[in-house]
């Protein structure tokens, strides 16, 4: 069994989340619950594989063999239901390299770039960074749930030409149903848009939801699909920058490689592929305590705001380890609310801001941490003045 519940001391380690405190919050003694990585440890299975090819003593160049198509495709059809060809499976450090090398072989300077805000900030920023255009499709929230703006998208999608797709949805939790993503899914593809559909925290479901790829919504949209997945988020391995761009059109799959080789991008590490390997093949039983963990902890903030925050609340969360705290009823600017919760709580939040429209009065809030971490942090929270 994990110990979800062991505090491991991660300064000193040049972790962003830890590490980078100061520098990002003034205040080094903030909880850190920003950046998307787990306070926990990883599977067993894969230290002790890590271990066992360290021993070896030897990291030289290395490929990947089929063994990663096949674990990545063998977990999909396990865990979410979803046949991939192995061959459709290509390798990205991460996915928002992922993400540049996608719009630099699929798109030109000042193509159209259609997201949905708030979301992951990297889905603008790339773009942007790289000359292309942004169309923003707000996602509207009601009732604690955000959905599609989907009269808006069918208009706007006529002058695009790539969609990406958070799928769930970070950070405003939404696990997308299969009639959401299959319209959406229609929608793109009567417009013949290229889609780029996140999955990265396709692993990672709460309350009982399920994960519907996007290609299993809409097949008819494959031709036109990338989908991006990684043991990254699942098993806590950011730092080892190794992840799976999957692509059912061979010409398309040809163009993407023929690019990431251009980038000098399609390298990968050795200890990575060891990990992603084993991982996706031996830490299913790991993710399934992990899932409890999360849900667990999740049921007792839910439990928390409802009894003593009354001037807080969160949009339902279904998927990923972030939730979306909705601090609007106390009418702080974004900039004062950020500030407030460093200097009167010690509390290090990602602002929702940064995810883009929609996103300010809100802050995303990482729960990936022992529990004692979380109450400590609604402790903390109460010292907030309103
Ligand atoms: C939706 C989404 N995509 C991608 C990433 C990051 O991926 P990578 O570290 O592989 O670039 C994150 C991290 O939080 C994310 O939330």
């Amino acid at each position: 069994m994990a110990n979800f519940n062991h505090l491991i001391n991660r300064e000193g380690t040049n972790s962003v989340k830890y590490d980078l405190r100061k520098e990002v919050f003034g205040k080094a003694g903030v909880i850190p619950m920003w950046v998307a990585d787990m306070d926990f440890a990883m599977p067993p299975c894969v230290a002790e594989a890590l271990k066992g090819r360290i021993e070896h003593g030897i990291l030289g160049y290395s490929f990947r063999s089929e063994g990663f198509a096949d674990a990545i495709t063998t977990w999909l059809q396990r865990r979410h239901g979803v046949s991939f060809d192995t061959s459709s499976v290509c390798f990205s450090p991460g996915i928002v390299s992922a993400l540049v090398v996608l719009i630099e072989a699929f798109t030109g300077k000042t193509d159209k770039i259609l997201i949905q805000p708030p979301v992951y900030h990297p889905f603008f920023e790339v773009p942007l960074q790289n000359q292309r255009q942004v169309i923003w499709n707000e996602l509207v929230y009601e009732g604690r749930r955000y959905h599609m703006d989907f009269d808006k998208l069918a208009k706007q999608l006529k002058e695009v030409r790539m969609v990406i797709l958070s799928n769930p949805h970070n950070p405003v939790s939404r696990a997308w149903t299969e009639e959401e993503l299959e319209k959406f899914g229609r929608l793109c593809l009567e417009n013949q848009v290229i889609v780029v559909s996140d999955e990265i925290h396709s692993d990672l479901m709460l309350g009982g939801h399920r994960h519907t790829p996007l290609i299993k919504a809409c097949p008819e949209l494959a031709p036109y699909l990338i989908t991006c997945y990684a043991p990254s988020k699942t098993f806590n391995l950011a730092g080892l920058s190794t992840s799976a761009v999957l692509i059912s059109n061979p010409s398309m799959r040809e163009q993407y490689n023929q690019t990431l080789q251009r980038l000098h991008m399609q390298m990968g590490n050795v200890l990575g592929q060891v990990a992603f390997e084993t991982a996706y093949r031996g830490g299913e039983a790991w993710l399934d305590e992990l899932l409890s963990y999360l849900n667990a902890t999740v049921t007792s903030i839910e439990y928390r705001l409802s009894n003593e925050f009354p001037w807080l609340s969160m949009s339902e969360p279904e998927a990923t380890y972030l939730l979306w705290l909705d601090f609007r009823k106390l009418g702080f600017s974004a900039e004062v609310l950020n500030r407030k919760l460093i200097e009167e709580c010690g509390l290090g939040l990602s602002r929702g801001d940064q995810f883009g429209p929609g996103g300010a009065g809100f802050m995303r809030m990482n729960i990936a941490a022992p529990r004692s971490v979380i109450n400590e942090a609604f402790e903390r929270l109460k010292l907030l003045k309103i």
